[in-house]
């Protein structure tokens, strides 16, 4: 962005004289945090070249990145463009995403059939349902809006043929697809979770259909007494089929920001105490877990090696526990804060690269040199987190446009332009917005943020 030279140059001086470098950022200030989260996304979107459009370049065995880090992508970018009104992606989000949908509208590319996994599938339609719940361009013409699709997502994995059919944890979504794959016997909690962040997120799109709580309450029934999620809401990687009896204890910050995001969700709509348990105690596990001193860490591998595809998940993990605010508003109290100094560290990582400005993946101590399109997503994340969500419509007669208007049903409050916007983020939840807004005007609109 325009800025960008002088903040480089401040930084150079910066590094030269020994002072620590980095994005510079206040994160208790929305214009400031914005203006980060745009250089960040920039910088993530240099990964992106489109050769197949909708995926990051140079799938394996090529190259280092996974069909699903491609709906990961359009997913933060979504989320990118809902919390800043930033539209100039939007046609690169529109045609990646359509690219990828596959013949039957359920982003199973015949390309990718041998390797793809329940959870890959899933991570494509939570970005689908990300665009229809932000209020994205919808495909237009006679295709299926992005809803349509991520029903078809999870219709399908709602049926037994992606399921484990005997043993103990019998009805569990399998992580690969194909009988063939090596994965196929694999029951990764991702796979599960991911299916039960669907439901309960489609559930809210169609308050009337009762099977899909059921589903998702079926779900988190099956992680509890197949012990994927423990009785101190750890949450592990997952067990071999079909007993499920030998589990894998590695726990990924993703795995646990869905559950806890989904449980959240189930709160929201039913205020029934079971849920709130689940939420209470997976967001205390997941803070204590993945934000030792209260910056995110993937504590799986960050201390030795993260693979490619890992280096993904904390972009999951912050924009998770930022939803998981929105739809249970007590939570901030807890989750806020180590939102904060985990957004204030990751901008810090952000010294790298030719350009002085790519981010790396561990957040604490100097600069790891491990930049790459996980890293950037993961930061940008961060950062947005900070910012309350709008629903960002397609303005008439926008450069974006050829496609329909957008599909809203729901005449959501926009923030096209000018929207009343906080300058301040809230210290804490509603209660204790005086604590760092001393400014009135600032804390009534914190508390319309940390409300809505
Ligand atoms: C599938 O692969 C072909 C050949 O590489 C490519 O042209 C096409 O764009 C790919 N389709 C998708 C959806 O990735
Ligand atoms: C489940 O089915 C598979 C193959 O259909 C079989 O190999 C396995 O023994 C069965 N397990 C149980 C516990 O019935
Ligand atoms: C209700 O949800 C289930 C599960 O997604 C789906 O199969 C069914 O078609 C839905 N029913 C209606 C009337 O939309
Ligand atoms: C449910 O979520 C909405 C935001 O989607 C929020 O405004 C509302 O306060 C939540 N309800 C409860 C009971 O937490
Ligand atoms: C940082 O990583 C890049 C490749 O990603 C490499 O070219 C460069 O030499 C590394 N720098 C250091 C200081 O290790």
């Amino acid at each position: 962005m325009a800025k960008f030279s002088s903040v480089s140059l401040v930084q150079l001086f910066l590094s030269a004289t020994g002072v620590l470098a980095g994005l510079k950022v206040d994160v208790n200030d929305v214009a400031s945090v914005k203006k980060a989260a745009a250089i960040v996304a920039e910088d993530l979107m240099s990964f992106y070249k489109g050769e197949i459009p909708g995926l990051l370049p140079g799938p394996p065995p090529a190259g280092d990145y996974y069909q699903w880090t491609g709906g990961a992508l359009w997913a933060s970018m979504l989320d990118y463009r809902s919390r800043t009104g930033d539209k100039q992606y939007d046609e690169k989000i529109s045609e990646g995403l359509l690219w990828q949908r596959g013949p039957n509208h359920d982003f199973l590319s015949p390309n990718w059939t041998l390797t793809t996994a329940n959870d890959d599938q899933a991570i494509w339609a939570m970005a689908a349902l990300l665009a229809t719940e932000t209020g994205f361009t919808e495909p237009g013409g006679d295709d299926p809006k992005w809803l349509a699709i991520a029903q078809n997502v999870f219709d399908e994995q709602s049926s037994e043929s992606r399921r484990v059919d005997n043993g103990s944890c019998a009805g569990g979504l399998r992580w690969q697809i194909s009988p063939v794959s090596n994965g196929y016997n694999w029951i990764a909690t991702v796979a599960n979770v991911a299916y039960a962040n669907l439901g309960a997120r489609l559930s809210l799109q169609d308050r009337k259909n009762e099977t899909r709580p059921q589903l998702v309450e079926d779900t988190f029934d099956w992680l509890e007494t197949s012990k994927f999620i423990d009785s101190n809401f750890n949450v592990y990687d997952g067990a071999q089929a079909f007993d499920c009896d030998e589990t894998n204890k590695l726990q990924f910050s993703y795995v646990s920001a869905f559950a806890l995001e989904s449980a959240a969700i189930m709160f929201n709509s039913t205020g029934e105490e079971k849920w709130k348990t689940l939420v209470d105690g997976l967001t205390k596990r997941t803070i204590a877990v993945f934000f030792p001193d209260g910056v995110a860490k993937e504590v799986a591998c960050e201390s030795t090696e993260c693979n490619t595809d890992m280096t993904f998940f904390k972009s999951f993990l912050h924009r998770s526990l930022a939803s998981t605010m929105k739809v249970a508003p007590y939570t901030a109290d807890l989750i806020l804060p180590v939102l904060k100094t985990s957004a204030a560290a990751a901008a810090k990582s952000c010294t790298g690269g030719d350009n002085e400005r790519l981010c790396g993946l561990t957040w604490s101590g100097s600069f790891d040199n491990q930049t790459g399109a996980g890293s950037q997503m993961s930061v940008l994340s961060a950062l947005l987190s900070l910012l309350p969500a709008e629903t960002v419509a397609d303005s008439p007669g926008s450069s974006t446009g050829g496609s329909e208007t957008s599909s809203s049903t729901t005449p959501s409050p926009t923030s096209t332009d000018g929207s009343p916007e906080s300058s301040t983020i809230p210290g804490n939840s509603g209660s204790h917005v005086g604590v760092s807004s001393i400014v009135l005007l600032g804390g009534l609109a914190l508390v319309s943020f940390v409300l809505n």
